[in-house]
């Protein structure tokens, strides 16, 4: 597969099939994202990998989950500038109106946003941590490295959706997956093949046009 056709043809994939996904794949694909460069070759990430029984584990045991938490970080500044509110604000009218969610439906938006935390019914996810002492450059490693990882996926035939929304669990992930008390949850990452029936996935998100935030000088 070409890079182009991997990036063109990747998408964030919000429900799964339960089709098992081996872990000696996702072994294959977590070596090859490590050769994604990192400032100072810090390879800062860290991460934790479930999958198949580990996956029922961790969902079982969210049951035990005490609400509400305080998340991680701040997913978006407070104050979201245009344009990118107008960005996001899309992102989400377009999500709805294809799940036929009515605006004012806050229970149907919500169980939306709630099927994040069941990965979207995917087989096997992984969960990227960072260490507390590091910054927006190695945060910015972090994301290179799951950028590479989804392309890759593609290759390998695995669709992915990254997911900050479990910066709002920070505290019951980290200890299910055990994690060092330096470290923070950057976000988890659902793995598994695309539900093609899935209205969901049908989903085509937007780009802003290059002259908006690019400049030839
Ligand atoms: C770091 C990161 C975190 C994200 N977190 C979430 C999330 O918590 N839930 C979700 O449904 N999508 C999440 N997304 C997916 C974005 O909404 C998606 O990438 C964006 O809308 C562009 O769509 P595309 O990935 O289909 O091209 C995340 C994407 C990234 C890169």
């Amino acid at each position: 597969m070409k890079v182009s056709d991997a990036v063109l043809s990747r998408s964030s994939v919000r429900a799964f099939k339960k089709t098992p996904i081996q872990n000696s794949v996702l072994q294959e694909l977590l070596e090859k994202s490590a050769r994604s460069p990192s400032g100072g070759n810090l390879q800062p990430w860290k991460i934790y990998v479930i999958n198949g029984p580990s996956m029922k584990t961790f969902l079982d045991f969210q049951s035990t989950w005490s609400e509400p938490e305080s998340p991680a970080y701040d997913i978006y500044p407070p104050k979201l500038k245009e344009p990118y509110r107008t960005s996001r604000y899309e992102l989400g009218e377009q999500m709805y109106k294809l799940l036929g969610i009515a605006r004012d439906d806050k229970e149907g938006r919500l169980a939306q946003v709630m099927q994040n935390f069941k990965f979207f019914g995917a087989p096997a996810a992984i969960l990227c941590f960072v260490d507390r002492q590091m910054g927006p450059p190695q945060w910015s490693d972090l994301g290179m490295f799951l950028q590479t990882f989804m392309l890759l996926a593609q290759e390998y035939g695995i669709d992915t959706c990254a997911q900050e929304a479990w910066s709002m669990k920070n505290d019951s992930v980290s200890a299910f997956v055990d994690a060092d008390e330096n470290d923070i949850l950057f976000c988890g990452l659902a793995l598994g093949h695309r539900d093609e029936n899935a209205k969901i996935n049908k989903l085509s998100s937007e780009r802003r046009p290059l002259d908006q935030w690019a400049k030839f000088l």
